[in-house]
């Protein structure tokens, strides 16, 4: 071919993995973390169990969920120094580009777990990771509103905490509503991991290298952003109220449909499901329970459930395989608590910093790692002669 070059690698691509963490089966729409099915740990466990078991292996007996939770609540404060941080950004930057400034800038305040050569030091940066997270992510959105930062309180969940500081206000407590937090629970569990996903693939590329897990998590969150990713719930959401009403859809799947528009249903298609996300199923349900408990309708939720009818019983949908996924529906429950729409992506990264936190740990403690690597074809011009500039 001209100027193509072929060759035998003769290797396997350091861009697979081995993991333990986390199994999918597309076809079949299956996700299990640790052997444990993802419809009943979104049902019957906790998020900080959930965490513990993507972390160590094994779901924690009552003391070692008790023992985990107390390491991660006293971890959940963040450098006062931080604050002054934040206030290096403009008051409309979005929530994302603060997280990734932040989050990478926490090697530079927690330089004592960052030997990674150190068990103790990882397994310290893992858990002070997923104890700031809610206080980053709360703190960002108290900038963008212009309200003054919540702490952190030692005698509340984890999840609870976060709601806390995120919607409390020094002039009101806001009351945690058991319904509430147990509805977010549930959409963390279902945000902890998931596989090689691009987010994690950048984080366990960038921790080969031995970078700091806390530059590696910003990379994470970097990666996350885009709206081919954990950006999806963010887009889904406003196309949702785009639409507006169910008279409208047709013309957005026939936009969904034409090649020459680059225009994609946000929430729908998975590199891997070709079923229906297991993740999605549940969040359908999680909507219906927030919509009733809040006594709301909100009527973007009608129109999420005809769009998602009529894609499924058309052509190109069913040719394609394409099924809601996880960010379909979360973005309806996220406004419904009250969140707005860009700190939907912040609320995946926080989630999502269990997987990333645990596949760092699975990959810095094998020995036998090495530097990520991925090959490629070389598709350029064969070797030529240099020209003087003269002469071209
Ligand atoms: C997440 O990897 C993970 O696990 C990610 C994630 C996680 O938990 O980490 O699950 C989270 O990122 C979920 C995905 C969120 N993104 C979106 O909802 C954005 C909208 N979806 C698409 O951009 C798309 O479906 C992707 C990016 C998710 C996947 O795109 P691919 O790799 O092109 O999917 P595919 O190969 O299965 O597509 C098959 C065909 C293609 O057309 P042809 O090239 O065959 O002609 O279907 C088309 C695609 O163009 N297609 C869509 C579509 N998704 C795919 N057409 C219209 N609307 C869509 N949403």
């Amino acid at each position: 071919q001209t100027g193509m070059f072929t060759y035998d690698p003769g290797f396997t691509s350091t861009a697979s993995c081995d993991s333990a963490l986390t199994f999918i089966d597309g076809d079949e729409g299956v996700l299990l973390h640790r052997g444990y099915s993802i419809e009943e740990l979104s049902e019957e466990s906790s998020f900080m169990e959930v965490a513990y078991l993507l972390l160590r292996g094994e779901l924690p007996s009552k003391d070692q969920l008790s023992d985990f939770e107390g390491t991660i609540t006293r971890h959940t404060m963040v450098h006062e120094q931080l604050s002054t941080f934040y206030r290096g950004f403009r008051r409309d930057a979005h929530p994302m580009a603060i997280m990734c400034g932040v989050v990478g800038a926490l090697s530079a305040f927690y330089h004592d777990s960052t030997d990674i050569t150190d068990p103790k030091q990882r397994m310290i940066a893992s858990h002070r990771l997923i104890a700031k997270m809610p206080t980053l992510a709360a703190m960002a959105y108290k900038y963008s509103v212009g309200q003054p930062f919540i702490y952190p309180r030692n005698d509340l969940s984890y999840t609870g905490n976060f709601l806390r500081m995120t919607f409390s206000v020094p002039a009101e407590e806001y009351e945690v509503n058991p319904i509430i937090e147990k509805a977010l629970d549930r959409i963390f569990i279902l945000h902890a991991d998931h596989e090689q996903n691009a987010s994690t693939s950048t984080v366990r590329l960038a921790g080969s290298s031995g970078a700091n897990p806390f530059a590696c998590i910003a990379a994470g969150i970097a990666c996350l952003w885009g709206p081919a990713h954990g950006g999806a719930n963010e887009a889904a959401l406003n196309m949702l109220r785009e639409i507006g009403t169910p008279d409208r859809i047709p013309s957005y799947i026939a936009r969904a449909k034409n090649k020459d528009d680059p225009f994609r249903l946000m929430g729908f298609g998975h590199r891997v499901y070709k079923n229906y996300d297991p993740r999605a199923t549940v969040m359908q349900k999680t909507v219906r329970e927030v919509l009733t408990a809040l006594n709301v309708s909100d009527p973007v939720f009608d129109v999420a459930l005809q769009l998602e009818e009529m894609a499924l019983h058309d052509d190109y949908f069913i040719e394609k395989k394409l099924f809601p996924n996880v960010d379909f529906y979360s973005g309806i429950i996220l406004s419904a608590i009250g969140f707005p729409t860009d700190m939907f992506t912040v609320l995946f990264a926080l989630a999502r910093t269990v997987g990333w936190v645990a596949h760092w740990n699975e990959m810095i403690s094998d020995p036998a790692q090495k530097i990520g690597r991925p090959r490629q074809l070389y598709t350029g011009p064969a070797q030529r002669p240099y020209v003087p500039v003269e002469k071209r």
